[in-house]
C-alpha cells in the first residue's frame, strides 16, 4: 500500500506535465508587458468566461495593474460584473455545464501555474478537426478535450496530417485546411501569446492568497508542536 502511494507520488508531476509526447511550443511571453496584457484580458472576457471563471481576480485589481481607468474597465471588460470590486465570475451553472460538456469547465485563475505557460500556448494552438469528437475536434497536449475550439474563427481550422519521413518515421502535423488563413493563423499566434500572458499574470493575485493560507498552516503546525511536545513529557514523565 505505502509503496503503492509512493509511486502515485512520483507520478503525479510527471502526469500533470505531460503532453502525450507532443513538443510543447513556447510561448514567450512577457508579463511586463502591459499592452499585450491588455489584449490577453479582453480575448479571456470574450472568448473564455462564458464558460470558464477566474474567481480569484478582480477587476480593480486589473485596473490598477494594467492602467485602465473605471470606465475603460466597464466598456472593454466588465459584461457580467457590476462593480469594479466584483470577481471574474460567471453565470454559467455547475450543473448545467456537467450535462453539456461532461465535465466542469475549470476556474481559470491559475492555470498557468497548474499547466506552465508553453503548454497553454500549444494547446490554444493544436485544436484540429476530428469527426469522431463531439465538438468535431481534437487537441495535440489534450487528448479527445471537451471544449469546443471556440477560437476557431481567430485561426482558421486546421487538420492533422499523417506522413513517413525517408526513415519510415511516422510523423503528423498540423496543417490549415484553407490555406487563405494563413495570415489570419499567424496573427492568431500572437493573439494566444498575449491570452497565455493575461492568464500568467492573473496567476499572481492568487499567490498572495496561498502565501496567506500557509503561514496559517505554519502557525497551526507550531501549536500543534506545542500540544504534541506537552503530551511527550506527559508519557514519559512516569517511566523516567
Ligand atoms: C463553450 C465552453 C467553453 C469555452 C467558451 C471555453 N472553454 Fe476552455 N474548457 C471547456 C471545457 C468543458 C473544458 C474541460 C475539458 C475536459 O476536461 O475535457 C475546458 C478546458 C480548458 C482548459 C484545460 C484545463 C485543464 O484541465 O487543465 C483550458 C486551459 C481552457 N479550457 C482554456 C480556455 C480558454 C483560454 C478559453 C477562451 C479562449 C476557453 N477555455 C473557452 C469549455 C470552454
Amino acid at each position: 500500500m505505502r509503496r503503492t502511494i509512493l509511486v502515485l507520488t512520483l507520478l503525479l508531476p510527471s502526469m500533470a506535465f505531460a503532453s502525450g509526447g507532443v513538443e510543447l511550443l513556447s510561448a514567450n511571453n512577457d508579463i511586463a508587458d502591459k499592452a499585450s496584457l491588455q489584449v490577453g484580458a479582453k480575448l479571456l472576457v470574450n472568448y473564455c468566461m462564458g464558460c470558464h471563471s477566474a474567481k480569484y481576480v478582480r477587476f480593480e485589481r486589473i485596473g490598477k495593474d494594467l492602467g485602465l481607468n473605471d470606465e475603460e474597465l466597464n466598456t472593454n471588460l466588465m459584461f457580467s460584473a457590476e462593480k469594479v470590486g466584483e470577481t471574474m465570475t460567471i453565470a454559467m451553472d455547475k450543473d448545467d455545464a456537467e450535462k453539456w460538456f461532461g465535465v466542469t469547465p475549470p476556474d481559470l485563475s491559475v492555470i498557468a501555474r497548474a499547466r506552465g505557460t508553453d503548454w497553454l500556448y500549444t494547446y490554444l494552438l493544436t485544436f484540429y478537426l476530428d469527426d469522431s469528437r463531439p465538438w468535431g475536434v481534437n487537441n495535440l497536449v489534450f487528448k479527445d478535450v471537451g471544449m469546443p475550439h471556440v477560437l476557431w474563427e481567430r485561426q482558421g481550422w486546421q487538420k492533422l496530417v499523417h506522413s513517413t519521413d525517408e526513415q519510415g518515421h511516422e510523423k503528423t502535423k498540423l496543417v490549415l485546411v484553407n490555406e487563405a488563413d494563413k495570415a489570419k493563423a499567424e496573427q492568431y499566434k500572437q493573439e494566444m501569446r498575449d491570452l497565455v500572458n493575461f492568464l500568467e499574470y492573473i496567476g499572481e493575485p492568487a499567490k498572495l492568497e496561498r502565501h496567506n493560507l500557509g503561514w496559517k498552516v505554519i502557525v497551526f503546525l507550531f501549536i500543534f508542536l506545542g500540544f504534541a511536545y506537552a503530551l511527550k513529557k506527559e508519557y514519559w514523565r512516569d517511566i523516567h
